[in-house]
């Protein structure tokens, strides 16, 4: 019998019905759609409804990924929800997702390295069912970031938006092999923070006057060093993976701007035809955006058995990582 290896065995995916575009963004801020779609890519983005939580959007994809793979929610023995948007503090997303299951006894846990967070809680979920400590671990990236956004500040507000993207992960005979992950952080405060909500500003009169429970970002700063960090991704994963830039067939970053990822897979020698972006239709949806994409490219059959596959996260922290699969 062949051996078994960590990989993924079902992937699924979920964006909101609601269409926002960017001339729907006039009624917040002075924008336009030009200058959106030229400095992001991005045309249009999907908001969830009102009383439509971070939990739910991760169930649908959950249960999605759940078909795919064939396999029961009651198999599942850990639950993995990587999200900078919280349905509460405690109790975590994780054990949303387990009621919505109506499943009893199973570990749940929240990753908050926003846009790293699916590439982290991957690696964990390989490293728990590699140990044998877990059986079959659902990984799911979801976010409603509409509902932390700071629609007073034209810079950042395009941005971002709201779904979910799951993968279930066990043990398998060389399916979806996850071969090498790496992950690790930098330490930027003013690039990136929600910066009132913690015990370091908690929440009063005055946070929320001055939108401080919203997402505050250095777009410049973030860029440059996005750019740098997904180039050396790129390098250190084939490397210790054991193949070359060449052999990638499939890259799927981090969907935060059409233009630092272009310049990063340009400078790694990575050909734009193997990259998957989708942020024009579903803009920036931090730990959610490569499972959306990663279900939408296995999907319409752009990613096809044998092929190396590799993701690419970069977010809030600075946080960073990747994962390098054989599909
Ligand atoms: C946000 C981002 C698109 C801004 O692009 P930029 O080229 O850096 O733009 P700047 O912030 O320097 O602004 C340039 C000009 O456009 C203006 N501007 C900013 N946002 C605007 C908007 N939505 N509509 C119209 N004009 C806008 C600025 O006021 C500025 O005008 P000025 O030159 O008159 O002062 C870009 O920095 C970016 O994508 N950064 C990475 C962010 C990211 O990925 N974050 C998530 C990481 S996970």
């Amino acid at each position: 019998m062949q051996n078994l290896s960590p990989g993924i065995i079902g992937v699924g995916s979920y964006i909101p019905e609601r269409v926002v575009t960017n001339d729907d963004l006039k009624q917040f801020v002075d924008t336009n759609d030009e200058w959106i779609r030229t400095r992001t890519g991005i045309r249009e983005r999907r908001f969830a409804r009102a009383d439509e939580y971070t939990s739910d959007m991760a169930l649908a994809a959950l249960k999605k990924a759940l078909a795919r793979a064939e396999i029961d929610a009651k198999k599942l023995d850990y639950i993995l929800v990587a999200t900078a948007s919280p349905d509460n503090t405690f109790p975590n997303t994780a054990c949303w997702v387990q009621k919505g299951l109506g499943l009893e006894g199973v570990a749940c846990l929240d990753v908050s390295t926003a846009c790293s967070g699916f590439v982290y809680a991957l690696q964990l979920a390989t490293a728990l069912v590699a140990s044998g400590q877990n059986k079959c671990v659902a990984v799911i990236g979801a976010e409603k970031l509409s509902a932390i956004t700071n629609f007073q500040d034209r810079g950042s507000c395009i941005l971002f938006a709201d779904g979910a993207g799951a993968a279930v992960v066990t043990m398998t005979q060389g399916r979806g092999t996850i071969i090498c992950s790496n992950t690790g952080a930098l330490f930027d405060y003013d690039a990136l923070a929600v910066p009132a909500g913690g015990c370091r500003l908690p929440a009063s009169r005055e946070t929320v006057e001055k939108n401080q429970h919203t997402i505050a970002m250095n777009g410049r700063a973030t860029y440059q060093t996005a750019v740098r960090k997904f180039v050396e991704m790129a390098n250190e994963a084939c490397t210790r993976g054991g193949i070359k830039i060449s052999d990638l067939n499939i890259v799927i970053p981090h969907q935060a701007n059409e233009h630092i990822v272009y310049s990063a897979m340009d400078r790694a020698g990575v050909p734009r035809e193997r990259v998957i972006l989708n942020i024009d239709r579903v803009g920036n949806t931090s730990s959610a955006s490569i499972p959306i994409a990663f279900d939408e490219a296995v999907g319409d059959g752009r990613i096809k058995r044998g092929d190396y596959i590799l993701l690419m996260g970069f977010g809030g922290g600075l946080s960073w990582g990747y994962n390098l699969i054989k599909w």
